[in-house]
């Protein structure tokens, strides 16, 4: 057994695990999460709490682990709801991980940082790698600390960990985490259900954003990447961005008749203070980075794959895929 992915269950860790099967074997691969039943397609899986660093050396030295890609994470919605638990899983979880690799002398850690390192004091429209990290959000603070943790590591242990700040995250497969740009994933499960969404962020918000099939190649591209044009622990990535209305507008083209309704929440405010735009230029001359989705081809690919989900299973057949909210 070599490969460990806490956190299996969730939005990227469910669409990763096929990627890190295909690459080196399903039977080398262990997926974790807080319930273990929330993992699909693993032949190994058991229950870990990332932030029990007993429990997590213990599953490295039994299963012989040798790399692993962390994202077990509370997301920045519900950290802004409980900070305190984002702070304890996002910061313990990330600090155990780095122990535990530097003690069992792991040879590659992946862990994803998040646009949310950013905050005040960026030009929105255009956000580069070295823009100032002061972010708003208890989520953000423990991401821009997990990437000075990475540095540490890195100088301090030479431990190989690679981290991608991504824009927010688009699937079909799973529901996403609680993150603060889920309206973008909600919008194409209401589109193939219902003739309506009610976002919760403005219809002007402009936000950049990744489609999963992009998330998984940047991170296989990146861990596959030799170490000496690795040139930071953390670079910025992304795919497209688009306004609310835009997504609207893409939408109907397949769904001509689809209304958005906008009742901002907490969240906006959140998104308020991270970047429009991001510059990404960093990764695509250190490891060849290029996004091949935009949003059109976006919501070509989640509007198919949803219409022929919830035409070929019904929502509490127990499938990752939930109805719309
Ligand atoms: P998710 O919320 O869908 O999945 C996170 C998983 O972590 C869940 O399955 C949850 O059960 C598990 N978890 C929570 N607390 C835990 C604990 N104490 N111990 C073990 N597991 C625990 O999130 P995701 O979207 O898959 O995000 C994965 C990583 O990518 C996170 O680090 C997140 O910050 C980052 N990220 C995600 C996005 C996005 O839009 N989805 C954007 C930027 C960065
Ligand atoms: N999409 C993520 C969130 O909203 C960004 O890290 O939390």
């Amino acid at each position: 057994m070599r490969i460990l992915v806490p956190g299996a269950g969730g939005q990227i860790g469910s669409e990763l695990i096929s990627a890190v099967n295909r690459r080196h074997g399903e039977d080398q691969v262990l997926c974790t999460d807080l319930d273990p039943s929330r993992i699909k397609d693993a032949v190994h899986r058991e229950a870990l709490d990332v932030t029990d660093a007993a429990a997590l050396r213990d599953i490295i030295r039994r299963y012989e682990i040798n790399e692993i890609y962390h994202l077990a994470a509370i997301l920045s919605g519900t950290g802004e709801k409980n900070p305190q638990l984002a702070y304890r899983v996002n910061m313990d979880g990330t600090f155990n991980i780095l122990e535990a690799a530097r003690e069992s002398g792991i040879a590659k850690v992946f862990a994803p940082s998040s646009i949310a390192v950013f905050g005040r004091g960026i030009n929105r429209a255009n956000t580069g790698d070295e823009a100032p990290l002061r972010p708003a959000t208890m989520y953000g603070v423990t991401k821009v600390s997990a990437e000075l943790l990475f540095d540490y590591y890195r100088d301090r242990y030479d431990l190989d960990v690679r981290s991608l700040r991504f824009p927010g995250v688009i699937s079909w497969k799973t529901e996403p985490g609680g993150g603060s740009t889920d309206y973008a994933v909600d919008i194409y499960r209401s589109a193939v259900q219902r003739a309506s969404y009610t976002s919760f962020v403005r219809e002007n918000t402009v936000l950049p954003f990744m489609y999963m099939s992009d998330v998984i190649r940047s991170i296989e591209e990146l861990m596959t990447a030799p170490a000496e044009n690795i040139r930071r622990s953390a670079y910025n990535v992304t795919g497209f961005s688009a306004s609310c209305a835009e997504f609207a507008v893409s939408i109907r083209r397949r769904f001509p008749g689809f209304r958005v309704d906008y009742e901002p929440d907490f969240r906006q405010e959140i998104v308020d203070h991270w970047p429009q735009i991001i510059d990404d230029h960093h990764a695509r001359e250190d490891w060849d980075w290029k996004p091949e989705y935009g949003l059109d081809e976006t919501s070509d690919d989640m509007i198919e794959n949803l219409s022929r989900f919830f035409t070929t299973s019904r929502p509490d057949s127990g499938s990752q895929v939930p109805e719309a909210s």
